[in-house]
């Protein structure tokens, strides 16, 4: 696979999302996003970046076709998300693009784990077999496999966000949404779940991934866009230049301005996994994320 901490998006791949102008306003007259521009190619892997309010989660339920846009146009895979939200051709749309939401404790609710990866597929009508494969799929990039016929309540926080990965994978959707995939989790089960996200992008995937996370960034991210406080895109480039603009990052609130007054250089070490995966993680071994550049100590 390409790592996404180096590779650029390629300008000739096809576009999955087109956002022009796009506002949306809630029902009880907040506006969560004012003036969106905005195009994801197939293949790139975004991290969605922004402080709390920003409207990570508001853009990432407008890119699942959930909600449409109150105004300007948006286009995903070539249909009309206004069109989309009404119900026109949800149906295959949600085969082609899943959202995992931050809660997982929303997308889990049958009694068992196999019985939530498999809803999708058999919601589809498929076949047994090809559900089964569907599932058996999912839950080995997942790492669920054990724990099918585990009640999903009772497992762990970082079981459950596999879990609720395996749940959307199971639909094979070529577009991965994912809503602060690693907040609340412990620093091992984080690195864990960052090295399956890997994953999901060396399969080829489109991955847009909202976080306030700086050190996964370059790891599951090739490209990152940033929403300002204003509700816009205050800026889009490569991790690399976005992690380094220090004013940028106090200005998007997504670090705090002590951090810069003591100039300090901070390091976020990825070590892959702990033993039990394999390959994805490999090349990024012992990668090095100097996440606050410039030191001016
Ligand atoms: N259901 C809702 N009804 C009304 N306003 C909402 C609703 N959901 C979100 N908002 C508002 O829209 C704005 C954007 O919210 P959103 O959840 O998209 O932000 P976010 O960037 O995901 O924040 P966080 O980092 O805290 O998850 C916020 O000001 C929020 O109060
Ligand atoms: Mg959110």
């Amino acid at each position: 696979m390409s790592d996404p901490a180096s590779s650029a998006s390629d300008p000739a791949a096809p576009i999955v999302y087109a956002l022009h102008d796009v506002h949306y306003v809630y029902s009880g007259g907040h506006v969560a996003l004012d003036g969106i521009d905005l195009e994801i190619r197939r293949g790139e892997q975004v991290a969605l970046l922004g402080a709390n309010g920003s409207g990570k989660s508001t853009l990432l339920k407008l890119l699942d076709g959930i909600i449409g846009p109150s105004a300007g146009t948006m286009r995903a895979l070539d249909r009309d998300v206004v069109a989309l939200a009404d119900g026109e051709d949800a149906f295959r749309f949600h085969r082609e693009v899943g959202l995992v939401f931050q809660d997982p404790d929303i997308q889990l609710f049958s009694a068992t784990v196999f019985d939530d990866v498999a809803f999708g597929p058999l919601q589809l009508g498929l076949p047994p077999e090809e559900v089964k494969r569907c599932c058996d799929e999912a839950m080995a990039t997942m790492e669920v496999a054990h724990l099918a016929d585990r009640a999903p309540f009772e497992l762990s926080g970082g079981e459950k966000k596999r879990a609720a990965i395996a749940s959307v994978l199971s639909l094979e959707p070529q577009v991965v949404l994912l809503d602060e995939p690693t907040a609340s989790l412990d620093p091992r089960t984080k690195w864990v779940l960052v090295n399956l996200i890997r994953r999901l992008a060396a399969q080829g995937r489109t991955l847009v991934t909202a976080t306030h996370e700086l050190d996964i960034v370059p790891i599951i991210a090739d490209r990152v866009v940033v929403l300002g406080e204003n509700r816009r895109v205050l800026a889009d480039g490569t991790p690399d230049e976005i992690l380094a603009d220090r004013d940028l990052l106090i200005r998007a609130n997504l670090i705090h301005e002590h951090l810069h007054e003591h100039g300090r250089v901070r390091h976020a070490h990825f070590h892959g996994d702990d033993g039990h995966h394999d390959d994805p993680s490999a090349e990024v071994d012992h990668h090095l994320v100097d996440l606050l550049a410039k030191p001016t100590a």
